[in-house]
């Protein structure tokens, strides 16, 4: 590949969500029991600023984040203006620094009441949902243009509902696509009613996809693929075509297919056991072609306590993401995952994903070297080694 620049106004930053970098929540993971609670986690909520102050010093111009369902409605359709005045907060403190807010709207945790009443099953979801998404819109639509609706809606309904690991822990399949569909709707309507009350809006989910490989291109591999694509990775877009204006894309897993599925060769992976596969993600582009919309990678990342293979993990995402551009692919933003270390769901606080590593004894920063390679990626718009 000749030296690439990357695009002027390309959006640069990391990710984080309000339940594993926040602390202080009550939802429906932290009343799930110990290992479901959160905590304090990197007391996020009040040390945004300072937090903040270190994405503009890393040179990121965008930042993504959620807002927390349980804080903004913690009864039924009552809003706590408190938490909205947090948010507001939130949101300036990113706009007086010069840095382009993403915000997610859902990411995965919900609130007790609606737990209460059946949480995702609910047929009434669509219509909870967007109507905190038209109370969290018209408050912040004159500062806020990216709105993701959903987070990784597939992951959420495989891990509460299929596998049953995560809250609310309830192992059926029938309900695991019942709760896919239930997300497609909820992110239909609340698309159309951002649209109504801010129609610049730009919005999208962030869409866990995996690059499935047909081993050697044989034709059972090939058979095995097209139908997990099919599932996996398209169904929901395909389902939400119509009602999106960007494709955010998280992405994290290679399945190599060889007459069954993870065949990998995981020559490296991280702390988490993750197979390192940089070129992944280029095919995973490719094959978001097809929607024709803009793409901006909302997620990737991986746990590195000592920050020995993150650099190399960046570096080699963004050199395969800048051919799939070359190739013609509309990419426009990488967000990597995360900002922080934080809290990992259910494996809890050690997977290290931070570009700033944290003590959660004392609650101190500390910038990784890994964040300062990349922040000279950001400033040179390119990759020079
Ligand atoms: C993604 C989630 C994110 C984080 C990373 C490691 O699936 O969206 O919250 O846990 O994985």
């Amino acid at each position: 590949m000749d030296k690439f620049q990357f695009p002027k106004g390309f959006l640069w930053g990391a990710a984080t969500s309000a339940y594993q970098v926040e602390g202080g929540i009550k939802n429906d993971w932290s009343e799930a029991g110990e290992k479901f609670d959160a905590g304090k986690a990197c007391d996020h909520y009040n040390r945004f600023e300072e937090d903040f102050n270190i994405v503009k010093s890393l040179g990121h111009n965008a930042h993504r984040f959620s807002i927390e369902w349980s804080r903004i409605e913690p009864e039924e359709g009552k809003w706590d203006e408190k938490e909205i005045e947090h948010y507001r907060n939130v949101i300036k403190a990113l706009r007086n620094r010069g840095i382009e807010p993403f915000v997610t709207l859902w990411h995965w945790p919900i609130p007790l009441w609606l737990r209460n009443k059946g949480g995702a099953k609910l047929k009434k979801i669509p219509l909870y949902f967007s109507r905190y998404a038209e109370k969290i819109v018209s408050e912040f639509k004159n500062n806020v243009i990216f709105w993701i609706t959903l987070n990784e809606p597939e992951i959420y309904a495989t891990n509460s509902y299929l596998k049953g690991v995560w809250p609310p822990q309830k192992k059926n399949p029938i309900s695991y696509f019942l709760i896919i569909r239930n997300l497609i709707k909820a992110h239909r309507e609340a698309y159309k009613m951002i649209k109504k009350i801010q129609p610049n809006a730009r919005i999208g989910i962030a869409k866990n996809n995996i690059y499935f490989e047909a081993y050697q291109n044989k034709i059972v591999n090939r058979i095995l693929k097209k139908f997990i694509d099919w599932w996996w990775n398209f169904y929901f877009l395909n389902q939400i075509k119509n009602y999106q204006d960007f494709i955010g894309l998280n992405h994290y897993f290679h399945n190599r297919i060889n007459y069954g599925f993870n065949k990998n060769e995981n020559l490296k992976v991280s702390d988490m056991g993750w197979e390192l596969y940089p070129e992944g993600i280029y095919h995973v582009l490719k094959d978001l072609k097809r929607y024709k919309k803009p793409i901006y990678i909302t997620e990737n990342g991986l746990a590195d306590a000592n920050d020995e293979k993150r650099e190399k993990f960046i570096k080699g995402h963004l050199y395969w993401m800048a051919k799939a551009i070359q190739d013609g692919v509309d990419v426009r933003g990488y967000f990597y995952w995360s900002l922080l270390d934080n809290f990992e769901w259910d494996s809890g606080f050690w997977p290290r994903f931070g570009l700033v590593e944290i003590d959660y004894k004392i609650m101190e920063r500390k910038i990784r070297k890994s964040a300062l390679e990349y922040k000279k990626i950001i400033e040179n718009r390119c990759l020079d080694d």
